[in-house]
């Protein structure tokens, strides 16, 4: 297996039937291959298709069309090898963060003990800065916090990719700067291979080391690729003083431009049609 297509998505179309039964299809001939240990942003508008993607990596819904490959293994469904995160926790609440992260650790590894799996899940919460908080249930935890534990029952499972689906779109500015580093901290110790939705444009560029930018849907598709050759571990002050920093950031946006203008367009040509 080469450690360059790593995980690698081909050629998926995605379609759903719309009210009168025709086939739309929302994602047309996505083409990415990523690297082992790579970071991949996905941008892209509202609604284009980010969220189809990562949940057909998932297992969570099927390809209508294509493959994805995953270590030479056809991705059909879910499973422990990727662990995704999405922008609620979705904790169970009756759970303390410690019975959180157990519940999928036991299930995706069985043959361990009892001691092993709580081994585990003390040092991912510990990695996450909730190694004071164990006992806590998700009631008396803050919304960051409770995304700590998401992250951690995520990299208990140890997956070979992780998928986050906007994972600090709910949080307040700073706490979303905090955890951005508690991700990248982990990334840099596990190497995990990461595919991160977003539509901040910045946290695009801090997290990645290519930058997927998906055109407008239906049949969205990747637009264009962007490399981010900041070395790691990143430090966040020299970056936003580097001016490639900037023309990254100048580059995206203009991007995200272009696809919105192109929708315009689009609509006016079928308004002069009707
Ligand atoms: N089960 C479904 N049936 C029909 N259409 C669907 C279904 N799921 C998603 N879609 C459509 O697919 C398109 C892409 O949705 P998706 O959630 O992937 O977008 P997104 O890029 O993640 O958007 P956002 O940035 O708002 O999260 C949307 O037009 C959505 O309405
Ligand atoms: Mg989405």
């Amino acid at each position: 297996m080469r450690e360059d297509r790593y995980l690698n998505i081909s050629d998926v179309t995605k379609s759903y039937p719309n009210p009168f039964g025709d086939e739309i299809a929302v994602v047309k001939g996505f083409d990415l291959t990523v690297t082992k240990g790579e970071v991949i942003s996905i941008i892209g508008h509202s609604g284009c298709g980010k969220s189809t993607v990562l949940n057909m990596v998932a297992g969570l819904i099927p390809v209508s069309l294509g493959g994805i490959i995953l270590e030479s293994c056809e991705v059909i469904d879910p499973g422990p090898d990727r662990a995704v995160v999405f922008q609620a926790p979705c904790l169970l609440p009756w759970l303390t963060s410690m019975e959180n992260v157990l519940l999928g650790l036991r299930s995706a590894y069985p043959s361990l003990n009892k001691t092993e799996h709580e081994e585990i899940a003390k040092y991912c919460l510990y990695q996450v800065g909730l190694d004071g908080s164990l006992k806590k249930y998700p009631r008396e935890m803050s919304g960051g916090m409770q995304q700590r534990v998401g992250i951690a029952r995520a990299i208990a499972l140890k997956p070979k990719v992780l998928l986050l689906d906007e994972p600090f779109g709910r949080l307040d500015s700073l706490t979303r700067l905090e955890l951005q580093d508690v991700i990248l901290n982990i990334l840099d110790l596990q190497k995990i291979t990461t595919l991160l939705v977003t539509h901040d444009v910045d946290e695009a560029i801090y997290m990645a080391d290519r930058i997927c930018m998906m055109t407008n849907g239906p049949r969205a598709k990747v637009g264009r690729m962007l490399e981010i050759k900041f070395p790691r571990p990143r430090d966040r002050e020299e970056i936003l003083e580097d001016p490639d920093f900037y023309d990254f950031r100048q580059e995206l946006l203009q991007f995200l431009d272009d696809c919105e203008a192109e929708k315009e367009k689009k609509k006016e040509s079928e308004l002069q049609l009707v």
